[in-house]
């Protein structure tokens, strides 16, 4: 059923160029004078994301690039928000939250009010509804929600589950997938775009916990040479220099004036690296190994209904 996702081989296409989606997007949003978005962390976060799940889905530079203005445009109403409520570190009350909801319709009729932008709007107006019509502001259902929206709403989400903020820490990225499928298994969201952000997610992990393996592994060599000089500068020093000993020296090419504290502080550094190291590939490894079965799960709630779908009027996947 799925056939066509075999195709999709992350490490073997041709890269988009996306400083020059940037680019671009800077020359186009300026149109919008002083809204300086390019600053807002939450924009910056879903463009990102956005950018992660085009990637994985190898979508064209232009599908791509109407993807990301559509990040950076999807929450432009929130300017018409009073920053008490934008800002409000507790929970809303319910009228503030019928306010903030607002920002959804003030987005709409600002990217309206501009030719070039209007094909946007959708994105903008429907970001926060869900498939079973218990979203805002109108109640869409299903098809009657822009495919557009469903791809920025995930990347949304995941930049408010994830993101680190001046007041919050980020839930690790299993921890948002977790919440991200039972949203799926009730119907809310569908499968297709988690599916890609997940696989995006997981390669940045997997590359990450791969330079940590291998300057792992050179430090530890590091480690195994700085020992055994250390074992030969304390026989040195306990049987005075023999002509053994100045041949296992002989073979690191130290000049006689070696400092042995140089040797004992880095040997000392590299433990401290080695076992900082250490944490991070293990929380790294455990949190892959459930990124994978989630992703397995994840696949496996894409509905059949979610493909062959088309975005800006485009065939994609
Ligand atoms: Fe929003």
């Amino acid at each position: 059923m799925f056939g066509k996702i075999k195709k999709i081989n992350i490490l073997d296409r041709n890269r988009i160029d996306y400083s020059e989606i940037d680019k671009e997007l800077k020359v186009e949003l300026t149109i919008l004078g002083g809204l300086d978005i390019f600053t807002n962390a939450h924009v910056l976060g879903v463009a990102n994301n956005t950018q992660k799940i085009c990637d994985a889905m190898d979508l064209n530079y232009n599908v791509t690039k109407q993807c990301m203005l559509g990040a950076y445009l999807h929450d432009i109403g929130k300017i018409k928000i009073p920053s008490s409520i934008l800002q409000k570190q507790g929970k809303l009350t319910e009228e503030e939250y019928e306010i903030m909801k607002m920002h959804t319709i003030y987005g709409y009729d600002i990217v309206m009010s501009y030719d070039q932008f209007r094909y946007l709007a959708p994105i903008v107006r429907q970001h926060h509804e869900n498939l079973d019509g218990s979203g805002y502001p109108d109640g869409l259902k299903d098809d009657q929600i822009a495919e557009e929206a469903k791809l920025i709403k995930i990347a949304d989400i995941w930049d408010a589950l994830t993101a680190r903020r001046q007041y919050k820490v980020g839930f690790p990225a299993s921890k948002a997938a977790e919440i991200l499928i039972s949203d799926i298994e009730k119907g809310k969201t569908g499968a297709k775009y988690l599916y890609f952000l997940l696989m995006s997610v997981i390669k940045q992990i997997q590359d990450r916990y791969e330079g940590n393996r291998d300057e792992y592994l050179k430090l530890q060599q590091d480690v195994d040479v700085l020992k055994e000089l250390d074992k030969i500068y304390k026989e040195i020093y306990d049987r005075g220099y023999t002509p053994g000993l100045a041949k296992k020296l002989d073979r690191y090419e130290l000049s006689p004036g070696y400092d042995m504290t140089t040797n004992t502080n880095l040997l000392s550094r590299n433990l401290a690296k080695i076992e900082t190291l250490e944490k991070v590939l293990k929380e790294d490894s455990d949190e892959l190994a459930i990124l994978n079965t989630q992703l397995k799960k994840v696949k496996s709630l894409i509905k059949k209904k979610e493909w062959n779908v088309k975005l800006f009027g485009e065939e994609v996947l």
